[in-house]
């Protein structure tokens, strides 16, 4: 057992694999000074009372758990927040349809509302089995309670709530490496690992903007008339991506401009960011012969084609350098912002299947299991570093992504669709130091497209993915309509695109909030959107809120479904306020917004931070503030004062924290990104 920070320590079990996720390039140095300054805390167990044993299939763990525990993490997941007595096989995939642990970020890395976390650094698809097999000579320490269950609900309950432990299967290995993160609360074990991974993700301010996709079949000036309308129309938009079109070959790709659809590129490139869009392009890695850079990739590439396309070893320098540095000459240093990483998850396990193989080899070594795990965090580097080589602070899109990803500025998106699994996946990405974005692509009516918008007001990304329709969602929302150019009467596209702009501007409202919450995940660890039992374990009635959470330090956010009319559901601790009206709450809340009215509550006596909305981010640009007070004893706002754009806010010499309090009065230093102009006591 050694500890090598405070509250972490690590314990090595047999002879763990060479090929682990904290032995990867993509893994950041901890935040030594950031992991000091929390409180000081005890693990609830030893490391004499975790069992490891081999067998010819690989090796298993025993970690204690105790019937009053309950388990979250493991990366993204759609289908369930809480895991406590479930088995989890953490399995990448792109269509993770069930709940079994599929996910298109599967991280070996769990939680427990007992403020503890435990990583195993493993990239083989391990599953964990979260209190729900008992073993027969186990030295039980807590026994069932002894009662006669009657129905198979209480039966399957109470075994949930067994003594049974922890146990993790990890196919192949002869060992592993666990890392045990203290609290003393479950919030303060995240900022562990969070911190230990090197801290969350702080994207520039125009990440945090809004994102729009254009059809996937634009061309260049199909692309300007769509800049020019959103300008015209005042949608506020600062990211404009190109889907797999702008390549003369995708699927796989070739990372060249296609002649036919894009003759002038860096023409294009130039206008878009004279009207403040910056452009973000898909693509895969996948590399297509016809990709300049395809033969000095090829000895550095796994021994399957995906599309006919290499499968660069990323975990070579080789390969790193030839994707990487074209697309630094090419791309991110002729004006492209950000990427769209697509495909790097795996194929689905239903249709044909398009990835490569498990049984797959990579000239490092590598097979495809691991790699798999590992190939969204491998292929966010390469690009973070092209961006970085050209100046650039990203924020990018990507689809697979697994431990020790939180420094990575990419937020994960889904081919699925359930609006419902859409906001559960922000609720359980925080405890892996993920971020995930519930996208807009189409919808089956404006009160399904209105509440989709705003559910993403307060998560890591407002991304309007038009990638499958021509026409702006305003003018058609249902798909098929939208294709065929069957617009809505004229006073319903423009009643839909006053909701429209509203949802985006409340969006933009909340910029310098959102920003501060993301400062926060970069230097204390603490996730910008948490699950209620994040903050809260202690509370058994929120274990299971699945469709709310904390946005940043001072706000609950609850959005709404189509179909919902009413809401009523439990509080946290505390006196929590409606957001437009100030009306108090406390122990539980109904909720019956108005379409287009997010219900957002905010903990009493906070100052909340309102920018007027611009239409797009400027560097270093002054926002002018409306304060929002609510309670009787408001603490002042955080806010971060970088410059919002470059990669100063690294140094630690920049001071950039600041507050403002219910006064107005803005902390030294905040006045050249800050300006208050008024202050509305609720
Ligand atoms: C999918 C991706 C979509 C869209 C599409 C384009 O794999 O998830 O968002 O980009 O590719 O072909």
């Amino acid at each position: 057992m050694e500890q090598i920070f405070p509250g972490v320590v690590r314990l090595t079990f047999g002879t763990p694999e060479t090929d682990t996720p904290s032995r990867q390039i993509y893994v950041k140095p901890p935040r030594a000074e950031a992991l000091a300054a929390l409180p000081p805390a005890e693990f609830p167990f030893g490391a004499e009372s975790i069992r490891f044993r081999t067998a010819a299939r690989g090796c298993r763990l025993e970690l204690p758990l105790t019937p009053a525990e309950d388990v979250y993490g493991l990366g993204l997941n759609l289908k369930r927040l809480r895991h406590t007595g479930k088995k989890r096989t953490l399995r990448v995939n792109s269509d993770p349809a069930t709940d079994t642990g599929d996910s298109h970020a599967p991280c070996p890395v769990y939680f427990s509302t007992a403020g503890y976390g435990v990583l195993v650094d493993t990239a083989r698809y391990a599953s964990f089995y979260c209190g729900g097999n008992e073993l027969l000579n186990a030295e039980a320490k807590q026994e069932n309670d002894g009662k006669i269950r009657l129905t198979e609900a209480e039966l399957y309950a109470a075994g949930a709530r067994s003594s049974a432990p922890m146990v993790i299967d990890i196919p192949a290995a002869r060992g592993v490496d666990l890392y045990l993160f203290a609290g003393p609360t479950l919030l303060d074990a995240v900022r562990r690992y969070v911190l230990y991974s090197g801290g969350g993700a702080l994207p520039p301010e125009w990440g945090l903007g809004c994102h729009y996709r254009a059809c996937g079949t634009f061309n260049e000036e199909q692309v300007l008339a769509l800049a020019r309308e959103l300008r015209e129309k005042h949608i506020p938009c600062d990211i404009l991506g190109l889907e797999p079109g702008w390549h003369t070959h995708a699927y796989s790709c070739s990372f060249v401009w296609s002649k036919e659809r894009f003759p002038e590129p860096e023409k294009l490139l130039q206008e878009l960011q004279e009207n403040h869009f910056r452009v973000n392009l898909w693509e895969h890695a996948f590399t297509h012969p016809e990709a300049p850079f395809h033969g000095e990739l090829k000895p550095y590439s796994g021994d399957f084609k995906v599309w006919n396309g290499l499968v660069p070893d990323f975990t070579l320098g080789e390969a790193r350098k030839a994707f990487g540095e074209y697309h630094a000459e090419q791309l991110t240093r002729r004006g492209v912002s950000s990427f769209k990483l697509d495909e790097c998850d795996n194929s689905d396990f239903i249709s044909t299947p398009w990835s490569f193989p498990e049984c797959s080899e990579f000239p490092s070594g590598h097979d495809g299991e691991t790699m798999h795990s590992m190939f969204g965090c491998l292929y966010m580097e390469v690009i973070d570093r092209a961006c970085r080589e050209a100046g650039i602070r990203t924020y990018g899109l990507v689809r697979c992504a697994h431990a020790f990803a939180a420094p990575q500025p990419f937020v994960l998106y889904s081919d699925l669709y359930d609006h419902a699994e859409f906001i559960r996946g922000v609720t359980t990405c925080g405890f892996s130091g993920l971020l995930w974005t519930p996208e807009f692509r189409h919808a089956t009516s404006p009160e399904d497209y209105i509440w989709r918008l705003q559910a993403m007001v307060l998560s890591p990304a407002m991304l309007l993915n038009i990638w499958m329709m021509p026409n702006p969602p305003w003018r058609q929302l249902v798909r098929e309509r939208n294709v065929e150019n069957e617009f809505y009467p004229p006073e319903e596209q423009e009643r839909l695109e006053t909701l429209t702009r509203e949802a985006l501007e409340l969006r933009m409202r909340f910029l310098p909030y959102l920003y501060a919450a993301f400062a926060a995940y970069h230097f204390e660890g603490t996730p910008p959107c948490r699950a209620l039992a994040m903050d809260f374990p202690e509370d058994e009635r929120l274990r299971e809120v699945d469709y709310a959470w904390l946005a940043g330090e001072r706000l609950l956010v609850v959005p709404f479904r189509a179909g919902m009319s009413e809401l009523t559901m439990p509080l946290p601790p505390g006196v929590w306020c409606d957001f437009r009206t100030g009306e108090r709450h406390s122990g539980e809340v109904t909720l019956k917004p108005e379409l287009g009215e997010l219900p957002i509550l905010v903990r009493e006596n906070s100052v909340i931070p309102l920018a007027d909305p611009v239409e797009f981010v400027e560097n270093g640009m002054q926002y002018q503030l409306t304060l929002r007070v609510y309670g009787s004893a408001p603490e002042p706002a955080r806010l971060f004062a970088d410059d919002g754009w470059s990669f100063d806010y690294e140094d630690a010499a920049v001071p950039a924290w600041g507050t403002v309090d219910a006064d107005g009065t803005l902390s030294a230093g905040l006045g050249k990104r800050y300006s208050v102009k008024a202050v509305e006591r609720l």
